[in-house]
């Protein structure tokens, strides 16, 4: 299936520039109006992480949309939300480190026995630390196509980061209950659009699969 329509890409780029920061208006707005509840720190937990997964989905639904869609502003936008992903799940850790922890260490051992998820969390940012550390043009140059190998990593860190938040559920999969069903849909889709070991592809593949 192919969508013909096509958008203003300026305009469309535009409105994702504008609506991706608003869940961090939000959460300034909700912080400052004392509006989280009764519970604000497990609330702001919640809110990051779900932040953090969502954006993650929305970057690897880029590619996948730009081929049915044949529009560019999908792989344009594609970085930001990326970004925002590793963002949310740093404030996510902050959120943890500083309000959860307190910045009281010792608690830590503790809360990693009880707690086995977090590292799992842990191991989720680590993998996608160097996907951010590397998202400039010009470390995608230098890089070359190790660039894309590395990037890869997100195919590993998007089914963790799903695994760690159905861990740390008490009753059920909570939100994960979409979010995996989303995920599996993105992962058959881009086996579909560019298999793996289609990786030794000439230029015209390539352009091909873009
Ligand atoms: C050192 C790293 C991390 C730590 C310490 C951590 C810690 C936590 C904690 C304490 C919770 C709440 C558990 C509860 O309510 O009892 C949680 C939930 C969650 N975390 Fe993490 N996490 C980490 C990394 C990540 C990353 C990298 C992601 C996503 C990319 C993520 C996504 C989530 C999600 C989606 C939830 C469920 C939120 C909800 O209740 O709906 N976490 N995490």
């Amino acid at each position: 299936m192919v969508l013909t329509t096509r958008l203003p890409a300026g305009a469309t780029q535009g409105i994702a520039h504008i609506a991706a920061p608003l869940p961090l208006l939000w959460v300034i707005c909700a912080v400052s109006l004392e509006a989280l509840g009764a519970d604000p720190v497990a609330e702001l937990t919640a809110f990051s992480g779900e932040a953090a997964v969502v954006f993650l989905l929305l970057s690897l639904a880029a590619r996948p949309l730009r081929r049915v869609s044949q529009w560019d502003w999908p792989l344009r936008i594609r970085r930001m939300l990326g970004l925002w992903a590793f963002a949310w799940a740093s404030i996510h850790i902050l959120i943890y480190v500083l309000l959860d922890l307190g910045g009281y260490w010792p608690q830590l051992a503790d809360d990693l026995s009880k707690r086995p998820y977090i590292m799992l969390g842990a191991l989720v940012w680590l993998l996608l630390l160097p996907l951010a550390a590397t998202s400039t043009k010009s470390a995608m140059r230098k890089l070359g196509r190790r660039w894309k190998q590395l990037h890869r990593l997100v195919y590993l860190a998007a089914p963790l980061a799903i695994a760690h938040e159905i861990w740390q559920e008490k009753t059920g999969w909570g939100d994960a209950i979409w979010h995996a069903p989303v995920l599996a849909v993105l992962l058959v889709a881009r086996l579909s659009v560019q298999p793996f070991w289609r990786e030794a592809q000439g230029p015209l593949q390539k352009s091909r699969n873009r």
